[in-house]
């Protein structure tokens, strides 16, 4: 299927969430984070995917970037690491700032090369989204950049997924879907958008009622998928 509009996960997919806690591990003001920041990398993510979540069932939503100092208290606390104020701060500000994969602006402009229209689809809220687009350099190789915020839940709420046809006027079957979430991939082929796993860790299938389409190591050949060219 040749599509017109790739749309593109935020965290995790377009930007290395891992990132902040490895960048703070290298400072030595951060001794204690060398042999933790694996471990409190992943707790902060699955809190921060998991707040994120409540807050949508609720009703009660606030914005990503709440949801994630939120998420980044508890794993703070988690790991033993919640005495230190300026390790807090220094994680916020570096996961406002999170490098974006090495394919990834190669990969955008080859898709604008070939007249797809780009555009990122995230739970982030809009300033945070707009400081990764710009520390990352790829802000203007995206058409769009769609908060939830508009509607005030998170994925994988459909009424988050309608914000790309309100966007560009396209049906659901025009749309490439990428994400590193197998749940967000999940929830977007149920919607019908054609979907692309990314899966980096190689870790297992969920178990949810729909699979995606494709699933790949990375985002190297998005470009050949979505203008259905041979890979
Ligand atoms: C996002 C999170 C879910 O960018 O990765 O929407």
């Amino acid at each position: 299927m040749a599509a017109t509009t790739v749309i593109f996960d935020a965290y995790g997919t377009l930007f290395d969430v891992t990132a902040a806690a490895r960048a703070a591990a290298q400072r030595p003001e951060f001794p204690d984070l060398a042999r933790s920041h694996a471990e409190l990398s992943r707790i902060w993510r699955e809190k921060q995917v998991g707040y994120s979540w409540w807050r949508a069932v609720t009703g009660e939503y606030k914005p990503f970037w709440d949801v994630t100092a939120d998420a980044l208290d508890y794993a703070l606390d988690a790991t033993g690491l919640s005495g230190d104020p300026a390790l807090r701060t220094t994680l916020m500000e570096l996961y406002a700032q999170l490098d974006a994969y090495p394919e990834v602006p190669a990969m955008l402009n080859a898709l604008r090369a070939a007249g797809r229209r780009t555009a990122i689809l995230s739970n982030g809220s809009p300033e945070m989204l707009a400081a990764a687009t710009a520390s990352a350099g790829v802000a203007d190789a995206l058409d769009a950049v769609i908060s939830v915020d508009t509607v005030q839940t998170f994925k994988p709420a459909a009424r988050v997924y309608d914000l790309v046809g309100a966007r560009f006027g396209t049906a659901p079957r025009d749309v490439l879907f990428v994400s590193s979430n197998g749940w967000d991939a999940a929830a977007a082929a149920g919607y019908g958008f054609d979907t692309v796993w990314v899966n980096r860790a190689s870790l297992p299938p969920d178990r949810l009622p729909h699979r995606p389409a494709r699933t790949l190591p990375d985002l190297t050949t998005i470009p050949e998928i979505a203008t259905g060219a041979p890979a």
